[in-house]
């Protein structure tokens, strides 16, 4: 069987009317961006989210960017974060001018660790008479930047006390975990409304996914929101006068309503996902993998939380990384790296001055591994119904099956034997 990493044609066939109806609407209206179907959405988000303001910006890079624009980070101060994400969320850093300083991942969770953060603040910073931190180049510590990789959430309480203890704002780059809930504060709140703000990206493939490229900011503050909501107009309030400098980070009404159409199934696609995690997990213990094969971590699991994990990506770690994936490549399953390189080994980024083994080196070291992204579609649903079902249209069973059957021949040196039929 052919396991795609993604199938987007699912969803939409599903909800293709009620979005066929929704864009018509907007057609007829002529009112194209920042309109009543934006305010709309940002309504329905913030009400998903329980946060007072919600702000939908034209993709997740440019909310990081309004956000680090409208807390007035920017040449002089360094922002702290994780060196295992995508890109965006230190190239927007660097965009607006300050140094991006990467502290070390859990290896179980691959989120930022607070240890780390806090090790490299006790040893690498200096208080000084203002109270701020600084770096040991002289730049002022402004915040810290998250990232609930994946689709869990980092340790928000430890982050948050790191972020009030050293007088740093807290922005969680929940572009990959909208919904996704945490513990905090003795009761529980979603990605992205536990620090000074958070944002989402809805790029198509994620979880909550556009036609094109959205993003939305949530937060508490009535000031910061007002802020957020002038930069990502070039800073225009009124119209053509300019306090600030901002950019064009406005979200378009035609994303907001296929958006505003999608939100209502979110949770239950949350469940879906959770409930094909819970079938490639099964299906790799059935095949005797646990030991070669590292599973998602699911840290909250057993808190009483809904969203616990809204697997974003079904991240395995797996010895003989390349030969495998390119064996299960052969089997018509498709996989991806996430990440290849840790952003401090990004050329770009040389100029920070890190080494290869500066980060993520202990997991590295331990597997020989990177990451696998076995498709979490709902063909994972199957599993468990019918032998028939499982043999022909579950990718977990797929996946586990073909996995299994390259490390029993790579140890026996038979690779070039192995078949991928039957699945
Ligand atoms: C962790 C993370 N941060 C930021 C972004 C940027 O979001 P966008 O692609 O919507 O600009 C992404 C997008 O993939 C992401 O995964």
């Amino acid at each position: 069987m052919r396991v795609p990493l993604l199938d987007l044609g699912e969803q939409y066939r599903a909800l293709s009317e009620p979005i066929r109806e929704a864009i018509e609407e907007v057609l007829a209206s002529h009112r194209f961006i920042l309109g009543p179907k934006v305010r709309a959405f940002e309504k329905a988000i913030a009400a998903y989210c329980n946060t007072p303001h919600a702000v939908g910006v034209s993709s997740g890079t440019d909310a990081l960017l309004t956000i680090l624009m409208a807390l007035g980070i920017g040449p002089g101060d360094a922002v702290i974060t994780t060196p295992y994400t995508f890109f965006a969320t230190a190239g927007c850093v660097a965009r607006v001018g300050a140094r991006p300083v990467f502290a070390d991942i859990d290896p179980e969770t691959y989120n930022i660790s607070p240890s780390a953060i806090r090790d490299y603040i006790e040893n690498n910073c200096h208080a000084g008479p203002d109270g701020a931190w600084r770096t040991k180049s002289g730049e002022k510590l402004r915040a810290i930047v998250p990232v609930h990789l994946f689709g869990l959430s980092c340790e928000m309480d430890a982050l948050r006390e790191i972020s009030e203890h050293f007088r740093l704002d807290l922005i969680e780059d929940a572009a990959q975990a909208i919904g996704a809930e945490s513990p905090f504060r003795g009761g529980t709140a979603k990605a992205g409304t536990m620090g000074e703000a958070g944002f989402f990206s809805f790029y198509p493939s994620k979880n909550l996914g556009a036609a094109g490229d959205a993003g939305m900011i949530v937060c508490r503050d009535e000031t910061l929101a007002t802020k957020l909501r002038t930069i990502r107009e070039h800073g225009m309030e009124p119209r053509y006068f300019h306090h600030v400098i901002g950019g064009n980070f406005r979200l378009d009404e035609i994303q907001a309503v296929i958006l505003d159409v999608k939100l209502p199934f979110l949770e239950s696609w949350a469940a879906a996902r959770r409930a094909a995690a819970d079938c490639y997990g099964a299906e790799f213990a059935c095949a005797g993998l646990t030991e070669r094969i590292t599973l998602p971590a699911e840290p909250y699991r057993d808190r009483s939380l809904t969203n616990h994990h809204v697997f974003y990506q079904y991240v395995i770690r797996a010895p003989m990384r390349d030969a495998l994936r390119e064996h299960l490549g052969k089997c018509e399953i498709q996989t991806a790296i996430y990440y290849p390189l840790g952003l401090h080994e990004q050329k770009c980024f040389a100029y920070l001055g890190y080494r290869k083994g500066d980060f993520i080196r202990r997991f590295r070291e331990k597997h020989n591994i990177m990451l696998l992204i076995p498709s979490l579609s709902s063909t994972a649903h199957g599993c468990r119904t019918s032998r028939k079902r499982r043999r022909f249209h579950c990718s977990p069973f797929a996946l586990a099956r073909v996995s299994a059957l390259f490390f029993r021949t790579r140890s026996r040196g038979q690779l070039q034997a192995a078949r991928c039929e039957p699945i």
